[in-house]
């Protein structure tokens, strides 16, 4: 008898250890914001960031699961080492070769941005991830078929169900996954920030500070400090591609005001995030300050106040690219956390 109830009382245990193990709630980590950043738009109130959360969303960024030939994954268009961008694309090639209508933008800081595509398209983070799984021209798949092949796999209910309490895995629980991932790509440690929190040894020479000079005096009201971006929509000047056809936020709004404004890329990392603007036009960064100094046409009716062609000496040119080059954050784009998980 008391064999029995000591046979009992282990099992008990046993049981309520493993339940227990099941029931472990994920490992909430915090999200830093940089000294002297604004707060983030992006709220964890209904999404709390966890490692487990984190590391689900790692895993289905870079899985091809997602796409309808299991040929693409989100990395295919989106590379750490270019700042998230599809480098040397001028419009994204999706499934089968198919050729979208834009240039892939990056995915950099995205926690302080308020509406997300070229034309602000899509407001919150949570669901822009339903756009390139359906998309014809991308990943080219339902997300119900995505949802059944999730809910079918051998991993994927049980990392679901660490970071989310439960194994069925729903549209819900995979945007939120895919969300912690593309939120925590922070990218604030280039020359130019060590240089904002006065680190020992770090300095401008004078071609960056005559550069920063420039850029204050004519960039930053659009590409304002620190996030180089402002949350609103602007025209640049350039004109319209007459295949693409692109109106921008216009296409959205439907509002004649909004005609071929455009979101604000970050020019965080420019470096190596070539081609540039919503289609690609521009292959260097010197042809981008070519446009800016002598390529805008004041006459064009949507160009936004205050911009106008600059006219920069061959001097101020290189300036200007020396600062944008001072953008460059190396322990983002090699960082090991962002990159295909083991
Ligand atoms: C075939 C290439 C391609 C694939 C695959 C792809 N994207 Fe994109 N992504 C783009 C393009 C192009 C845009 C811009 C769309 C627009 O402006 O209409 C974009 C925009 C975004 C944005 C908005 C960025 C901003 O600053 O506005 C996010 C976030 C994003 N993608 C995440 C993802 C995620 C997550 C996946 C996987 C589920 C994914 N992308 C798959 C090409 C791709
Ligand atoms: C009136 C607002 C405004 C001003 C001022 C402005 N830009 Fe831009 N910039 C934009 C917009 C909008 C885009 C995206 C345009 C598009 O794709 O159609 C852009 C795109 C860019 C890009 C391409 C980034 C990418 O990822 O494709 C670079 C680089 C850039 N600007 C640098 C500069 C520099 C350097 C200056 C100052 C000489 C400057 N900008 C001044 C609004 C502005």
């Amino acid at each position: 008898m008391k064999n029995r109830v000591l046979f009992i009382a282990f099992y008990s245990c046993v049981l309520v250890l493993i339940s227990f193990k099941f029931k472990t709630e994920p490992t909430i980590i915090e999200f830093s914001v940089p000294k002297k950043w604004p707060n983030p738009v992006y709220s964890f109130k209904n999404n709390p960031l966890t490692e487990e959360g984190f590391q689900l969303g790692r895993k289905l960024f870079y899985d091809p699961i997602l796409s309808k030939d299991s040929t693409i994954s989100c990395a295919s268009c989106h590379l750490q080492y270019t700042g998230f961008t599809h480098v040397d694309h001028t419009i994204s090639h999706g499934i089968e070769g198919r050729k979208g209508t834009r240039n892939s933008p990056v995915l950099i800081n995205l926690a302080w941005n308020s509406s997300f595509h070229w034309d602000g398209g899509v407001n919150h983070l949570e669901v822009q991830g339903i756009n390139p799984i359906q998309h014809p021209a991308e990943m080219d798949e339902k997300l119900e078929n995505v949802l059944k092949k999730l809910n079918a796999s051998s991993v994927y209910p049980a990392l679901f169900n660490k970071a989310f309490g439960s194994d069925k895995i729903t549209s819900s629980t995979l945007m939120k996954a895919l969300t912690l991932y593309t939120v925590s790509l922070v990218s604030a440690d280039s020359k130019y920030d060590k240089m904002m929190r006065k680190e020992k040894g770090v300095q401008f020479s004078e071609q960056e500070k005559n550069g920063l000079k420039l850029f204050r005096e004519h960039c930053a009201v659009c590409h304002k400090e620190p996030l180089f971006t402002s949350p609103t929509f602007a025209s640049n000047g350039l004109k319209m591609d007459s295949l693409l056809k692109d109106v921008g936020r216009y296409g959205i709004t439907h509002n004649p005001s909004d005609s071929m404004l455009f979101k604000i890329p970050t020019l965080r990392n420019s470096e190596f995030t070539f081609p540039y603007m919503h289609d690609g036009r521009f292959k260097k960064l010197k042809d981008v300050i070519n446009y800016y100094s002598d390529g805008i046409d004041p006459s064009v009716s949507y160009l936004s106040k205050p911009l106008k062609p600059f006219h920069f000496s061959d001097t101020e040119k290189k300036d200007l690219l020396s600062f944008l080059l001072t953008l460059t954050d190396k322990a983002f784009l090699y960082n090991p956390r962002y990159s295909y998980p083991k």
